[in-house]
């Protein structure tokens, strides 16, 4: 009986003649048709026909023959569509009940593992490889060692056969067990929603898309049908918001691309209230995808989105609800897209970053657990610093914390599971060596002998969490008397948390105290607290005094606030732009201000749907299908706009093969449809400030990659050189005007010019030392080039013998360039994104510019970091071990071979050099005097066996010994 299938009416049928026959039979009735229907129904789950057949034979077997048949047909219709419902709403929880039992997968606790760190397996931690060392010789030392070798076994044994999904009879027993509840879950899921659960199809379109396990198979086809007919019979905004997807993206070919059905549905999304949908709306109409170009409606639907963003972070604990993690771009962990040294993004400033360090530290071999290994065994230890440390970093979750204070949160690369309640346990130790007792002891006594050092930091974390009830139950109370201890000794954080508590009232029984709480929030702002600053900000900006207020915010945003001052500073240049009468010029750049900012906040605030930490972790493990499901995700965000998604698929897509970079996850052959959708990510990256990915554009011009096949060689050299420019134009990518210098030597994509090609290539030495080598090779060549050149009688070649007119000044020296190549060309210079008449705009440029503005002392943009955990603990190693450094020479060796400590490990080679050296010459030496020994036995002999001495002397003939007998002899005899 194939009711799902078929639908209603051969349901209805059946019931209709099992109406006649319970009529017919009006004995026996009720077994037999319960039998009957039971085997008919063998494909269905068997519960479905006990539970609706029961009430027809009692219907049946009162009333007359002729009534009987359409009373019954009518009773048994609402019935019956009663009964689907119920049917429908208990196939659906079954199948919610079932998935939510599935055992998630192992699922990485540390986003970045294995993959990334190059060859983890044989390099060894410096941290681990130096552990057993504090451990010293004897049997407890090598205990230690032992435990610690089979916890790493062990713990590598467990993850390696998670990854591998099973061996042995146990998981092939698990594995059969998720095949049939992954079968189990789609079965339910299809029937509930054929019977009509809203909520099932949904469900079924989720679980299509983004595949719980393995067991599950990625559908894209289930999907889209599924939000198809969810959003066409609910108006549902998140199904609308899919389907814009499938028609902007194409993915998986389910349905052409066809950005005017996109843009259709992403607008009926936004208007739903979909965040996602709005972001997606707000990006499109900024970068002109799809539709007109227009920050007024970008400005409106990032605005949406942002709102969303800042509800939900107030709907937090005090202080607001504790952010998202920070996401991160792959090719940040191996150095920039072109790797370290040729990459924007590690060079300068930018080398400061978290996500640089962390790569570089991954590819030293530290994995995270090393890292906390070390951090606990120094903290047990009793080191207070690193126990903070320590306490700090299971607060956060993560090894890395964002500039700016607590508040500003911390950095995903980093990321290590949360825990509170070490944190706490670290944090009390600190705090109970200053203050013996916990705050409602009365016994309020600070031990004077003691050092606050880290304490009152300390005294922060533990007064936020009961402030947040964070691991403990919520006390203000209990948090007030922490902040006030710490606010005694004039830490910042404390100061901030007795503002909060103080403006809010938060203590049961008080009453909202602004004086006080500004005193305390003046006093952190002072210290250049961020979060404090906002509060002072917000004050203000409540009063209506809206310029103290912006200041506030500026500062704020400067010291590394994450959201709320940019939310606050959007809000005011969103007003600013939709002020009539102003100056277009002022609306506009007020316009694309405020779009920044709002696309900021609603980026970071990500608490219900972080779709790039999910794509991390699905990066992370180890299946092909979560690797796709990773792709799927960091599409779905690179459509909404974020510019780390946008990197992070292009880089996985990357189709250049170029010698600069081995391409990792690039497929063997490259494919033009690859090709063309790594190229639009590259450019939309390229168009939010992503330097590296304007280079790349230019690559994939320049080799032909993913760009249509209507542009022929000439005007694609062009365009290859023109994307090289802009990105040289930054002055920022060495890569870029090496490039160019190139292609002005070979006269490709531009006409040929010596000096323009000198210039270029002049540039990007100065711009990064590290080129030197290719820079100084490439000028050697262009030299003889020219040389050539001239010979062959040619113009314009470079005269070696006065310095070329490129070495006068920087500045200057760009925009000749800008003229001249306008000019040769006859060519526009200007980006095809370069609308606006002062250069082209990109996201964050309004927030450069306004730094700019602000900062008059010209300060580098990133705040200033925190402190590297991983690399203060190698220094704290370092410092130690030259304290104990009579250790002898095992150590000298040790240190060497441990390596990546630039300058220490320059003056460690050295020595090392030196005792190598000295154990040469000792070993020479030592090895001669044997010889000689040996010969002076020999000669005693000699009276016996002369042919013996004959031989030895042939054999060495000019040997450095004076034959026996030599006077000199006597000289060498002092070894003895
Ligand atoms: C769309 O439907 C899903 C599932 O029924 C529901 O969770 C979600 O809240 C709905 N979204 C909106 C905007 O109504
Ligand atoms: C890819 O593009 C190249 C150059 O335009 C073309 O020759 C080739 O046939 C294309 N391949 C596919 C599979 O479309
Ligand atoms: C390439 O196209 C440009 C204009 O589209 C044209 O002027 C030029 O002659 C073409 N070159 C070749 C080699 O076809």
């Amino acid at each position: 009986m194939p009711t799902t299938k078929k639908g209603r009416c051969p349901r209805r049928a059946t019931w209709l003649s099992f109406a006649v026959v319970a009529l017919a039979v009006v004995s026996g009735a009720a077994t037999t048709l319960d039998q009957s229907s039971v085997a008919g129904a063998d494909d269905q789950p068997q519960v479905v026909f006990h539970t609706s057949s029961n009430p027809a034979p009692t219907q049946t077997a009162t009333g007359a023959p002729t009534h009987v048949a359409s009373a019954v047909q009518g009773v048994q219709r609402s019935q019956q569509e009663l009964d689907q419902e119920a049917e429908a709403a208990r196939a659906y929880k079954q199948a919610i009940a079932t998935l939510s039992a599935l055992k998630p997968h192992p699922s990485p606790q540390h986003v970045f593992d294995a993959l990334l760190a190059t060859s983890n397996d044989n390099t060894n931690s410096i941290f681990t490889s130096f552990l057993p060392n504090f451990q010293g010789q004897g049997p407890i030392g090598s205990a230690i060692r032992i435990i610690l070798k089979l916890h790493h076994l062990a713990t590598s044994r467990i993850s390696s056969s998670f990854s591998k999904e099973g061996l042995g009879l146990g998981s092939k027993k698990r594995e059969e067990e998720g095949k049939t509840k992954a079968i189990k879950v789609m079965d339910l899921l299809e029937h509930s929603a054929d019977l009509g659960n809203m909520d099932a199809l949904y469900t079924l379109g989720v679980v299509s898309l983004f595949p719980p396990n393995h067991h599950f198979e990625l559908s894209p086809e289930i999907a889209y049908a599924s939000f198809s007919k969810h959003a066409s019979q609910t108006g549902n905004a998140t199904s609308q918001a899919y389907l814009a997807f499938f028609h902007a993206s194409g993915y998986r070919e389910v349905v052409p691309v066809d950005q005017g059905k996109a843009q259709l549905y992403y607008t009926f999304a936004a208007n739903g209230g979909n965040k996602g949908a709005q972001m997606a709306l707000g990006y499109r109409y900024w970068s002109g995808i799809g539709t007109q170009e227009s920050c007024k409606r970008a400005l409106t639907w990032y605005g949406s989105a942002a709102e969303q963003a800042m509800a939900k972070y107030l709907t937090g604990p005090p202080g607001g609800r504790t952010l998202p993690q920070t996401s991160t771009r792959l090719s940040d962990l191996v150095g920039g897209i072109y790797g370290p040294g040729a990459s924007v993004a590690s060079t300068g400033v930018s080398a400061l970053r978290p996500a640089i360090k962390a790569g570089v530290a991954r590819a030293a071999g530290e994995t995270w657990e090393d890292v906390l290994e070390y951090y606990l065994f120094n903290a047990d230890r009793g080191e207070i610093d690193f126990a903070y440390r320590l306490g700090k970093i299971f607060y956060q979750g993560s090894i890395y914390a964002s500039a700016g204070g607590i508040a500003s949160g911390a950095e995903g690369v980093g990321a290590i599971p949360r825990n509170y309640k070490l944190a706490r346990h670290y944090f009390s130790a600190i705090a109970h060596q200053v203050w013996p007792h916990d705050p409602p002891s009365t016994v309020q006594t600070k031990d004077d002998n003691r050092p606050i050092g880290y304490a009152a930091a300390s005294a922060a974390y533990l007064g936020r969490m009961y402030l947040r009830g964070e691991g403990v139950k919520a006390d203000p109370a209990m948090a007030k008397a922490w902040f006030a201890r710490g606010a005694e000794q004039g830490d910042r954080e404390c100061q901030n948390g007795l503002g909060i508590i103080y403006r809010d009232a938060l203590v049961p029984g008080s009453r909202p105290d602004m004086k006080e709480a500004l005193n305390y929030f003046d006093a952190a702002a002072n210290q250049d607290l961020a979060e404090a600053q906002v509060n002072m900000g917000k004050h203000f900006y409540n009063r209506g005094e809206i310029m103290k207020a912006i200041g506030y915010f500026e500062l704020a945003v400067r010291n590394g606030s994450p959201l709320e001052a940019y939310y606050y500073l959007a809000e005011y240049h969103s007003a600013q732009a939709t002020t009539p009468n102003l100056p277009p010029h002022i609306t506009s750049s007020s316009c694309s201000m405020a779009v920044s900012f709002y696309k900021l906040v609603a980026e970071r605030g990500v608490w219900e749907d972080d779709l790039l930490r999910d794509a991390e972790i699905a990066w992370m493990s180890s299946t092909n299908q979560d690797k796709e499901v990773a792709m799927l995700k960091w599409w779905l965000a690179a459509e909404r706009g974020f510019e780390i998604a946008q990197n992070n698929l292009g880089y996985i897509l990357d189709q250049d093969r170029s010698i600069l970079r081995l391409t990792r996850f690039s497929p063997a052959t490259a494919s033009n449809d690859t090709a063309s959708l790594a190229l639009t990510q590259w450019i939309r990256a390229a168009g939010q400030r992503n330097i590296d990915a304007l280079v790349k554009v230019g690559d994939y011009y320049y080799h032909g990659l993913g760009v249509s096949a209507e542009e022929n060689e000439t005007t694609r050299l062009e365009k290859a050189a023109r994307y090289y420019q802009s990105a040289a134009d930054t002055q920022m990518s060495a890569l870029a005007m090496w490039n160019l210098g190139w292609m002005y030597e070979n006269g490709i994509g531009v006409p040929q010019d010596f000096h323009l090609a000198k210039r270029h290539y002049d540039l990007a030495l100065e711009t990064n030392a590290e080129a030197y080598l290719p820079v100084i090779l490439s000028l050697g060549k262009l030299y003889l080039r020219s040389i050539w050149h001239t010979l062959t009688g040619g113009k314009n070649g470079l005269n070696l013998w006065y310095p070329d007119e490129t070495e006068t000044g920087h500045s200057g020296d760009t925009k000749e360039i800008d003229g001249q190549s306008g000019d040769d060309t006859g060519m526009e210079t200007k980006q095809e994104y370069a609308e606006e008449e002062d250069g082209p705009w990109y996201f964050g440029r309004a927030k450069e510019e306004f730094h700019r503005r602000r900062n008059k002392q010209s300060q580098p943009l990133v705040p200033q970091g925190e402190e590297d955990p991983i690399s203060w603990a190698r220094a704290r190693r370092d410092a130690e071990r030259e304290r104990d450094s009579d250790f002898g020479p095992e150590d000298y060796f040790d240190a060497a071979l441990q390596g990546n400590r630039e300058d220490v490990e320059f003056d460690e080679f050295g020595e090392t050099m030196v005792l190598v050296g000295l154990c040469l010459i000792i070993s020479i030496l030592i090895y001669i005097r044997t010889r000689i020994i040996e010969r002076m036995r020999r000669e005693q002999r000699d009276g016996e066996q002369p042919a013996n001495q004959n031989q030895g002397n042939q054999g060495n003939p000019n040997g450095v010994f004076p034959a026996p007998g030599d006077p000199a002899r006597a000289d060498w005899a002092i070894l003895r």
